[in-house]
């Protein structure tokens, strides 16, 4: 039931503050000022390594991860696509945890790493959507995220909610180790709380989302840069792009356009720049007047201050509700949705079936 919206993915897109609130909710003590966990999970004092596998869409959730778990909890990460992961038969050394993400539970690149890690990692935890799935049973301790049933072949609602689980999992952490204190641990609790609210606000420039898709629409190339939690961000949007519209789009970390991309730039290549006004906005801004100097067209994605700051010679700029940085990749993540949705529907393609795709990736 599409309860009035074109598609499931507008719907699924439109749910995310109530769903994001229910996930920070079941994870939340009666109070709402400490962390309710199920007994299995492992105390991170004990974890010298985080294994984190997953494919697609979900990969991603763990990529921005890494950054919570490493910056706040002090927690060594590796993450893996899953396909690549199972068959370099990787060693896993002591005291290594391992954590799959999946919204469905049955993508098979991820069921079989799982399966590959079972007797060698410490503990297994996932992530998944469906908690009676196979990866969730044959976990040590399965954490649902809450989303509902997601339907739209391009996530959306799953990845946000995988991200909140994932956050607050980092949480736990750096509690555990040390690296937090309780006080520091409310308030991070406390910013969280108020994300559903400034997803709201987030939704409200859907329309001027269309207008930038629109002018989009006729690109057959386009980049995705971002720097920091923006990076896997920035791979999100793209492949979100790529997946409903079939325009070609790649992500690039904006440290690497000299690397190699910035060949790319002209003005037929629209660029999709992901930058709130954070610790590395001056970085990711020097690259984007790269771009414009080259004679690209620059798409800003920012808060009201990287606005004032950057957006002069810009060809569109959007400015969003100000938040925390550890909380941007949740907030970005819905103008990159709406920015792929808008442009499928400029285009015609089906937002729902895109063609070739599949819901759940059962064979490999
Ligand atoms: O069910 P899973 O989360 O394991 O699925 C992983 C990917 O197949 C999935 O995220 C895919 O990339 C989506 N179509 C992205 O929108």
């Amino acid at each position: 039931d599409k309860a009035g919206y074109k598609h499931f993915m507008a719907k699924e897109i439109a749910e995310q503050p109530a769903v994001i609130q229910n996930a920070i909710t079941k994870y939340l003590d009666e109070a709402g000022t400490g962390l309710n966990w199920p007994e299995t999970l492992p105390d991170f004092s004990q974890v010298d390594r985080l294994t984190m596998v997953a494919c697609g869409t979900a990969s991603y959730a763990c990529f921005t991860a890494k950054y919570w778990f490493e910056r706040i909890a002090r927690l060594p990460v590796e993450v893996d696509i899953a396909s690549e992961f199972r068959y370099r038969e990787p060693p896993v050394t002591p005291r290594t945890a391992a954590l799959f993400v999946s919204q469905s539970g049955e993508t098979a690149d991820t069921l079989a790493a799982l399966r590959y890690v079972r007797d060698k990692a410490d503990h297994v935890i996932s992530v998944v959507n469906v908690p009676e799935s196979s990866i969730a049973r044959e976990s040590d301790t399965a954490l649902p995220i809450h989303a509902g049933v997601e339907v739209g072949v391009a996530s959306t609602k799953a990845f946000t909610c995988q991200l909140t689980v994932l956050f607050l999992l980092a949480l736990k952490a750096a509690h555990d180790r040390d690296q937090i204190t309780t006080e520091q641990l409310q308030d991070h609790l406390a910013t969280l709380r108020a994300l559903p609210g400034q997803i709201n606000d987030a939704l409200t420039l859907s329309d001027a989302l269309r207008d930038i898709a629109h002018d989009l629409s006729d690109a057959s190339d386009v980049l995705f840069l971002g720097r920091g939690l923006m990076y896997p961000l920035a791979l999100e949007g793209a492949l979100k792009l790529k997946e409903i519209s079939y325009i070609h789009a790649e992500a690039y970390a904006s440290g690497e356009l000299k690397h190699g991309p910035i060949a790319l730039v002209d003005p037929t290549v629209p660029v999709v720049v992901m930058a709130p006004r954070d610790s590395l906005f001056d970085k990711t801004v020097s690259n984007m007047q790269e771009v414009i100097a080259r004679s690209g067209r620059v798409i800003l994605i920012t808060d009201a201050q990287g606005r004032d700051e950057a957006a002069e010679d810009v060809w569109h700029s959007l400015a969003l509700p100000t938040v925390p940085e550890v909380l941007t990749p949740i907030l970005y993540a819905i103008p990159a949705q709406l920015l792929a949705y808008h442009t499928a529907i400029a285009k015609g393609t089906d937002v729902d079936q895109p063609r070739n795709l599949a819901k759940s990736v059962t064979v490999e």
